[in-house]
């Protein structure tokens, strides 16, 4: 039985053929609606979340499974006191595979720890979001062709931004990646990201405060969200939430080709007015989620559809 904790836990050939099983997937949905009868997903969110939970939920649901668990925990029994080592040896008898959110970093491979389903990892605090990051290698290899040889800038919020971390983990195992960090002075890529992932692999990187000098030389654009929910300090987040926004005017430096990427929820850092652009792609992005999230759930339970 497998688990998914961290983006590592598959090999880059594993990667890609669960990429290869994600566009089958979107060119053939007919031939997977029934892969999955008689299957049960769990949901088990401590955190609140719009697509993940959600598109596990659809993916679940396109495979012909069905779906069962909580969106908070307060509609949970964690509210009195519950751990997550006993929830999951009493899910693990209601489902045969479960995607976990939790605040707290470590929750999901804790419970993976006492479960008999495997346990994904829907995002952990500020450390990982493994199924984001499979959403946007999908996203970046479907809409540009390919994994390697290009100039990415990750901007905004790089110190408690799960999905930035896991998408430096795993975008260093392909050739020839530039990586171009935007972010404000308080808002920097934590050590143990930078020294001990792209330092140690020699990985070829910039940090910049200003999204306007790195914009013409970016092949894609990844922005992310000042996070309300990860400051102790409501004035700190008032004065950093607003340091990004990228908006026509902006965009006129960027490259014809260059894509914009964004996980999602966006707040101010992206203004409507770009979503026209046919560089801005992350409303694909979103969809692309649910072809990635059927192809990991098809790969954990180990079902194969000929
Ligand atoms: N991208 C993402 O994790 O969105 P949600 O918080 O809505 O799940």
């Amino acid at each position: 039985m497998r688990h998914l904790m961290n983006p590592l836990d598959f090999s880059v050939e594993e990667l890609d053929r669960l990429l290869d099983l994600a566009n089958d997937i979107e060119a053939n949905p007919a031939k997977y609606a029934h892969a999955c009868a008689g299957k049960k997903l769990a949901t088990l969110f401590y955190e609140p979340s719009t697509r993940t939970r959600l598109s596990f939920e659809a993916a679940m649901l396109n495979l012909g499974g069905s779906v069962l668990g909580f969106s908070s925990a307060d509609s949970s029994s964690a509210a009195k006191g519950e751990s997550v080592s006993d929830t999951i040896r009493v899910i693990s008898g209601y489902a045969d595979i479960c995607a976990m959110r939790h605040p707290k970093e470590g929750a999901p491979l804790v419970a993976s720890l006492k479960s008999s389903i495997p346990v994904i990892n829907a995002g952990d605090g500020g450390h990982q979001h493994p199924t984001q990051t499979l959403t946007d290698l999908l996203t970046i290899r479907s809409e540009k062709g390919r994994l390697h040889d290009f100039t990415i800038g990750l901007c905004g919020d790089l110190k408690f931004g799960r999905t930035v971390h896991s998408l430096i983990q795993a975008l260093i195992r392909y050739p020839n990646i530039r990586f171009v960090l935007i972010s404000p002075e308080e808002l920097r890529l934590p050590d143990n990201i930078r020294d001990d992932v792209l330092v140690k692999n020699n990985q070829q990187f910039q940090e910049m405060v200003r999204l306007e000098d790195a914009l013409p030389e970016l092949d894609l654009l990844y922005m992310t969200r000042v996070q309300k929910e990860r400051f102790f300090n409501e004035e700190d987040y008032i004065r950093m939430k607003d340091f990004y926004i990228l908006d026509k005017e902006k965009m006129k430096l960027a490259g014809p080709n260059m894509l914009i990427l964004h996980p999602l929820p966006r707040v101010n850092e992206i203004s409507v007015e770009i979503d026209d652009d046919p560089r801005a792609v992350y409303f694909k992005q979103a969809q692309y989620g649910v072809y990635v999230r059927m192809a990991l759930i098809l790969t954990l339970l180990e079902v194969e559809v000929c």
